[in-house]
């Protein structure tokens, strides 16, 4: 059990959302993914949205996924729960996934999502405390935890997203709070057409995981986004820069890896 349950400490929302930290996600781009949660939801199975790429490589992503259940949970997403601690912020919940698998071993958990639909179904699949928000217009009281599983670092988008976020994180997190977040090292694929999407993003100047997608679900598709995949020597490199003690404490052939960002002493950036 974890030691703080009864923590009456609440999280600060604004009352209108102010852009922090020039974060510009068009919150659009997660639309069709949003509507094919719903209708996994609602019985529809088979739902599937299409993730593309700027350089036209589509992949079909089973919205099922989105919905697994802890006994479907990997090696990094159980090492992830192991090491949650006290108030949980679960950042891009999504269903909920993590959120009710913690609030069921009697964790507090918050969730957020920027997703409307990912909100309503959390609601209706028994999510206590969620709310629709972008995590990086939002003000917290501090918390112990700040989990972001399935990639969710993506969201930053960029590498100055990661670094942006790094500072924004630091004001959402208690003194002996970390962050859990699992990510990708892209070299490991052999695929030509990534290798070559990486070698373009070299030759622009750009890191090798920042990937530009679109979301399309029932042919209608949202604007395209940012989304990175940060291999574990990148990210501990931004994170000593911006004050953080960053430990992989886990990593597969795959190239997914677990990162736990503590705060290092004495730094107030
Ligand atoms: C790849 S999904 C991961 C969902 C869930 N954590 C999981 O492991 O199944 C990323 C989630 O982040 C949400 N998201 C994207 N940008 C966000 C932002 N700026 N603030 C909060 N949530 C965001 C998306 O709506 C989506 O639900």
């Amino acid at each position: 059990m974890p030691d703080d349950v009864g923590d009456q400490r609440q999280l600060v929302w604004p009352e209108r959302e102010t852009i922090i930290l020039g974060h510009d996600m068009d919150p659009k781009a997660m639309e069709p993914y949003g509507a094919a949660l719903s209708a996994y939801f609602e019985g529809d199975a088979n739902a599937e949205v299409i993730v593309r790429r700027d350089d036209g490589e589509e992949s079909k992503l089973p919205i099922s996924y989105f919905f697994r259940q802890p006994s479907a949970f990997t090696p990094i997403e159980n090492a992830a729960i192991d090491y949650c601690t006290g108030h949980v912020l679960d950042v891009g919940a999504g269903t909920g996934v993590h959120t009710l698998a913690l609030q069921e071993k009697g964790f507090q958990v918050t969730a957020i999502d920027v997703n409307s639909a990912a909100v309503q179904i959390m609601t209706r699949r028994g999510v206590k405390d969620v709310h629709r928000a972008d995590l990086f217009k939002c003000q917290y009281e501090p918390v112990d935890t700040i989990l972001m599983m399935g990639h969710g670092i993506g969201m930053v988008e960029t590498i100055e997203g990661l670094d942006r976020f790094l500072i924004h994180a630091r004001g959402l997190l208690s003194e002996e709070g970390q962050i859990l977040l699992d990510s990708l090292d892209v070299r490991t694929t052999g695929d030509p057409k990534n290798l070559a999407y990486h070698e373009s993003n070299r030759r622009a100047g750009r890191y090798i995981g920042e990937i530009r997608v679109q979301f399309e679900y029932q042919g209608k598709h949202g604007p395209f986004c940012g989304w990175l995949h940060v291999d574990g020597g990148t990210l501990k490199e931004h994170a000593a820069k911006a004050g953080w003690k960053c430990d992989v404490v886990l990593e597969e052939n795959t190239g997914n890896y677990l990162a736990r960002l503590t705060k290092e002493r004495g730094r107030h950036t």
